[in-house]
């Protein structure tokens, strides 16, 4: 793998600030936040006159803490525009999210916020290690989705050459990626493994590819998943974290050189973690739900959003601003069994330590009688495709996962091609269990 690290010299400035330095413009830059969201959205100015605060209230960081949250409902029940802070008219860009259920969540952004957005996706971008003059493949969904065209207004800021392919139609990612040689791909990890099967149905070599980096996001993957697809391609993988709510792509991105967890953009993000259960913050390192108040966005500013991303606050490494750790799952992701919490990431991880099996996974739930159950779906390699092998993969995860994770799975292993792939967001979790 070649070394990506970037020039210290082209970095922002705040990027490598002190610690004092950041907490100074973080703190001015709250106060009109609260105040821009107190004097325009009536929503929270409800809310701040109920708990019986004021943004006048807010003299350190760590005041904000007094101040109620936001959840993904209050968009819901905004729809579609209720708590834009602007005059719609000044809103050039709307983006929404499809959500599972009832109405999508919609956000929208001034001129201003897609200029910041596009200056957080380049110095994104230069955190993986692509340079100005590189060729960047898009592969993340273009339209209502934050993940396209986010992406791409960063790689345009850096100066890089933009590939706009979206997502679909994976046998021709192949094709372009091989004529157009691009330096890096955007992509989500579980759609980065369907282009890897497409390579090899196209009898190509993934490693002699040109790519030097892919920077995955949009969904949770793990540090097992980054070492195969490393291997696969020889290249790097980083991880880039965003929400539409926040911002979309370029919350928070890896430095290449460390690869250590996602280093927040703390000058246009205040994340503070919280107990979910009691809503209390609790200290940097502990682990716990994910909450952001944004510090410069004029169309919707988000006070103390709450994410449902469960992680842990780290110190800076490679950058001043803190990191989050890989996210574990979303708390809506989380499955109870038999008194046991399962995220996904713990069975791709368990996944990826057996042999024989590909990278593609779903997990299904069902009941048994009064009892829930997960059954497994994973795949067998075309060289372990045969009755014995699978019978001994199918043992071997499910020993792991009651051993590591400490839940009793039924494994299923179907042939070679016999998992749903993705072309997006992975759909991990099927919910067979009757509706109550
Ligand atoms: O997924 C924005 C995005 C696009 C991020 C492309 C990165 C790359 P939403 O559709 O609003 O926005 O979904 C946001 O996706 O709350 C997380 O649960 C999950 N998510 C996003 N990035 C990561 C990541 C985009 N790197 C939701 N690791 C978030 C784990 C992630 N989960």
């Amino acid at each position: 793998m070649k070394d990506l690290t970037p020039d210290r010299k082209t970095l922002d400035p705040i990027e490598i600030a002190s610690r004092d330095e950041i907490a100074a413009l973080q703190l001015e830059r709250l106060k009109w936040s609260l105040k821009h969201a107190y004097d325009n959205v009536p929503m929270y100015k409800k809310r701040f006159d109920e708990a019986g605060v004021h943004p006048d209230d807010l003299k350190t960081l760590a005041d904000l803490a007094k101040f109620p949250f936001t959840y993904k409902n209050d968009l819901r029940d905004n729809y579609p525009f209720g708590l834009f802070a602007v005059p719609r008219e000044q809103i050039v860009r709307l983006h929404a999210s499809s959500g599972t259920t009832g109405k999508p969540t919609v956000v929208g952004y001034t001129a201003k916020d897609l200029s910041n957005w596009a200056d957080l996706g380049a110095r994104s971008l230069r955190a993986s290690g692509v340079k100005p003059g590189d060729i960047v493949h898009n592969a993340y969904g273009y339209g209502l989705f934050t993940g396209g065209l986010g992406a791409h207004a960063g790689i345009e800021r850096l100066g890089a050459t933009v590939v706009p392919v979206s997502g679909g139609q994976t046998q021709r990612q192949v094709t372009l990626i091989n004529d157009f040689k691009p330096n890096a791909i955007m992509v989500t990890p579980s759609y980065m493994l369907n282009i890897l099967d497409a390579f090899h149905k196209q009898g190509l070599d993934p490693r002699d590819s040109s790519l030097d980096v892919g920077i995955f996001g949009a969904e949770p993957w793990t540090n097992a998943m980054r070492k195969n697809v490393e291997a696969a391609f020889d290249m790097h993988a980083v991880d880039i974290y965003g929400l539409s709510e926040i911002m979309g792509p370029g919350v928070a991105n890896e430095c290449v050189e460390t690869k250590d967890g996602l280093h927040i953009w703390e000058d246009h993000f205040y994340p503070e973690v919280i107990n979910p259960q009691t809503g209390e913050v609790v200290a940097d390192g502990e682990e716990g739900e994910l909450v952001f108040t944004t510090l410069t966005k004029e169309g919707l500013p988000m006070i103390r959003y709450r994410t449902r991303d469960l992680t842990r606050l780290l110190p800076g490494t490679a950058r001043t601003m803190r990191r989050m750790q890989k996210i574990t799952g979303r708390s809506d992701d989380m499955m109870i069994l038999r008194g046991v919490n399962v995220f996904p990431t713990q069975i791709e991880e368990q996944l990826m330590a057996t042999g024989g099996l590909t990278p593609h996974f779903q997990i299904e739930l069902y009941r048994s009688g009064h009892m829930d159950g997960m059954r497994v779906h994973v795949e067998a390699l075309p060289n372990a495709a045969d009755g014995a092998s699978k019978a001994a993969a199918a043992r071997m995860l499910a020993k792991r996962i009651k051993d590591v994770v400490g839940v009793s799975t039924e494994i299923n292993v179907a042939d070679p091609g016999g998992i749903a792939r993705s072309e997006g967001k992975a759909v991990r979790i099927i919910d067979n269990r009757p509706k109550e």
